[in-house]
């Protein structure tokens, strides 16, 4: 099946759906959650250095036979690996353990103190060819607008959670103006029950004969944004690719609009308590 893709300001595109690793820390666990996303079709797959588990996700690219060229691997630097020089290094562990020549796209993580200096590496970094592109994740206008105030280069797109519950929708219209792409984390809510039961979804779902997760994923199409859901188990890893022999109307759009509670689920990024946690925890070597 072919994917369709969105367009990056820089001129690259990438696929309109990809696949999460996080949580997925095990080898016996994360080799074959990968290489079954490759085989479904999933061409875009996420990890992190704070993930630990980029030698098993690197382990199922290259068990994948797929080309290089055919794939596109995201990986992002830690907090505590923030600044150019440690940004460098952080980048080069991360290369190794993915056993690959170079990334489609390295994302700074979350916006803490420093990272105008780390930005700056991803800079030099793409300047040599070692990432396709560059972004940033969990950055609200603010941090965006700072960036821009001290840098020539934007990010071809900002990851941050995105779900029917909290739908970014002031931040999504300035990202949308200044043509960053949204890449959608916890799209499903984390697999949530008040978002998967919730009944305007399963209506939506019992009309076209879909599953929720499918009608939450192709809102996120739709409405132009990357979502890139995480399983562990091989039916959802499935279903979860088949949203494009299906189209949801604008009323359908606009009843999952209405559902917005402008509530996150997971960590702040304004939030001190939130950054000093993130930064009391290095990873390991
Ligand atoms: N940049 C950041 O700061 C950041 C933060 C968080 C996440 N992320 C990235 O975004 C990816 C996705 O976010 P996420 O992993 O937090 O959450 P998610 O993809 O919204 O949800 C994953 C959870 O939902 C369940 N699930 C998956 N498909 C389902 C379906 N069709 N029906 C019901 N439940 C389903 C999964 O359980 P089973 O495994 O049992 O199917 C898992 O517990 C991550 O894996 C990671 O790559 C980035």
């Amino acid at each position: 099946m072919s994917l369709k893709t969105f367009t990056l300001n820089n001129g690259q595109t990438i696929p309109s759906l990809g696949f999460g690793t996080w949580e997925l820390d095990k080898e016996e666990i994360c080799v074959p959650a990968v290489a079954q996303a490759l085989e479904t079709g999933y061409r875009v797959i996420d990890t992190a250095a704070r993930y630990m588990n980029e030698a098993f996700v690197g382990k199922a690219l290259a068990e994948s036979g797929l080309k290089r060229e055919h794939y596109h691997l995201t990986t992002k630097v830690w907090v505590t690996d923030f600044g150019y020089e440690q940004t460098l290094r952080a980048f080069d562990k991360s290369l190794k353990k993915l056993g690959l020549e170079y990334v489609d796209l390295y994302l700074l993580h979350w916006p803490v103190e420093g990272f105008r200096r780390s930005w700056k590496a991803l800079e030099k970094l793409q300047d040599e060819g070692l990432t396709k592109a560059i972004g940033v994740c969990n950055f609200e206008i603010d941090h965006l607008e700072a960036l821009a105030a001290s840098s020539n280069s934007k990010p071809v797109l900002n990851q941050v959670e995105t779900h029917p519950l909290f739908q970014q929708r002031t931040l999504f219209e300035y990202m949308t103006e200044q043509e960053i792409l949204l890449e959608a984390w916890s799209p499903l809510g984390r697999g949530d029950a008040t978002l998967l039961t919730n009944p305007v979804l399963l209506e939506i779902a019992k009309a076209h004969g879909k599953d929720v997760g499918q009608i939450i994923l192709r809102w996120h199409l739709q409405r132009g944004s990357l979502a890139i859901p995480r399983s562990s188990k091989p039916s959802r890893v499935e279903s979860n690719f088949q949203i494009y022999d299906f189209a949801l109307t604008d009323q359908q759009m606009a009843s999952i609009t209405a559902l917005d509670t402008n509530q996150r689920s997971a960590g702040d990024p304004k939030d001190p308590e939130w950054i000093a946690k993130l930064m009391s925890m290095p990873i390991p070597d």
